[in-house]
């Protein structure tokens, strides 16, 4: 059957993959070797040096590009090493349009090292697609879309925003972190590139640190395997092999993750000592619809304010929580919390954080596959 056609469920299993050529291993091999021996210069079986190519990085490769729906897939050591690779497309005097709430590292890497090179970054509000054409200059490259947002759960019209990209042949790249393919393909929507820190819900594990890129296009594609062998950020071959592991359940994983997610956030809405709950599953989220067109569902990120509380009450809050870890971080088969504030935002200046809702109060969820109501049990003594 052509691997094209499989479904979504069949691709995180089977997709890119092939029994190992030596032995016929169901699972590739933990190809741990740095080099290749060659019969004369040149002659090898297409594997000279593992920086420029390892077995069962490929396997992962293979895997990223088929459940993306894309064409090819890159394997990095981080989501930032990912980002980091498709930066480094631009030259000096080009511009990227981001939007004004996302992920905080991605944020101190354009603003802290790249910025300093001569590339310009600009943070706007995206949330209504037909305002970002405004910005648009001529030296606009690249518009680096995260949707849902990290932490506000802000929805992004992926459509919307690459048409309107194409339009003004600017590239469109995404973050698929929080949605993961399972929720919505990027690709599909017309986006040029879909980024992963696969650290998260493709690895799933907590397990990793590993960075993914899928393209459609051969040329672009070219040029980031070129920067991915060149700058060296790649994902290890024991590394590899786990986020391999990890996809290959992430559909039952993440249809838990919804289920989860929903019981929670409708939970957290109706108790009486919580003032806001950011869940785009609500029909009072702004972007509710273009969330219910884009995703297959809701996922499990949620984020919250506690009533009348400030930073040392959300503080109080993490700090009760049994089942919940308190740690950096999302994805994971188990339930994590976090303090934005002051953990994954804390590189943002307090003034542009508090600007994008990302207050001392707020807290955020990542909704694992425990009991339900565990989950619940546990938020219900540390909120009280
Ligand atoms: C949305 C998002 N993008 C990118 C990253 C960076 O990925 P990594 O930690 O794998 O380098 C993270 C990490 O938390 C993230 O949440």
């Amino acid at each position: 059957m052509s691997e094209k056609k499989l479904k979504f469920n069949s691709k995180t299993i089977h997709g890119g993959q092939k029994p190992d050529s030596a032995y016929g291993a169901v699972m590739p091999p933990i190809y741990q070797t740095s080099t290749y021996a060659q019969t004369t210069p040149g002659g090898h079986k297409g594997y000279a040096y593992s920086r420029s190519a390892n077995p069962t990085r490929k396997a992962l490769e293979q895997s990223l590009a088929s459940i993306e729906n894309g064409n090819f897939g890159m394997a990095f050591a981080s989501g930032m090493a990912a980002i980091d690779a498709v930066i480094k497309l631009l030259n000096p005097g080009d511009e990227v349009l981001s939007t004004d709430d996302l992920y905080g590292g991605s944020y101190r890497l354009f603003k802290q090292i790249f910025e300093r090179l001569g590339i310009t970054f600009r943070f706007i509000g995206m949330q209504n697609a037909d305002s970002i054409e405004a910005h648009i200059t001529e030296n606009t490259k690249l518009i680096w879309v995260e949707t849902p947002t990290n932490p506000m759960m802000n929805i992004l019209d992926i459509k919307a925003i690459s048409q309107l990209a194409k339009k003004h042949e600017v590239l469109v790249a995404v973050d698929n972190t929080f949605a993961t393919p399972y929720l919505q393909l990027p690709l599909d929507l017309g986006a040029d590139i879909v980024m992963h820190s696969a650290t998260k819900y493709l690895g799933g594990h907590s397990d990793v640190v590993v960075g993914a890129l899928v393209v459609n296009d051969i040329e672009l594609a070219d040029k980031l395997y070129f920067i991915q062998n060149a700058s060296g950020a790649v994902c290890g071959p024991m590394d590899s092999f786990l986020t391999l592991r990890g996809i290959k359940t992430l559909h039952v994983r993440m249809q838990r993750h919804c289920e989860n997610g929903r019981a929670i956030a409708e939970y957290l809405a109706k108790h009486p000592k919580i003032e806001k709950v950011y869940w785009p599953g609500f029909e009072d989220h702004p972007n509710h619809e273009i969330a219910k067109n884009q995703m297959k569902d809701f996922g499990g990120m949620i984020s919250f304010i506690p009533k009348g509380s400030g930073y040392e009450d959300a503080i109080k809050i993490v700090e009760k929580l049994q089942l919940f870890t308190l740690a950096e971080s999302l994805g994971g088969v188990e339930s994590l919390a976090g303090h934005p504030a002051s953990m994954t935002h804390g590189s943002i200046p307090n003034e542009e954080r508090e600007k994008s809702g990302v207050v001392d109060a707020l807290i955020r969820l990542s909704v694992g596959i425990e009991d339900e109501v565990d989950l619940i049990a546990d938020l219900e003594q540390a909120i009280e």
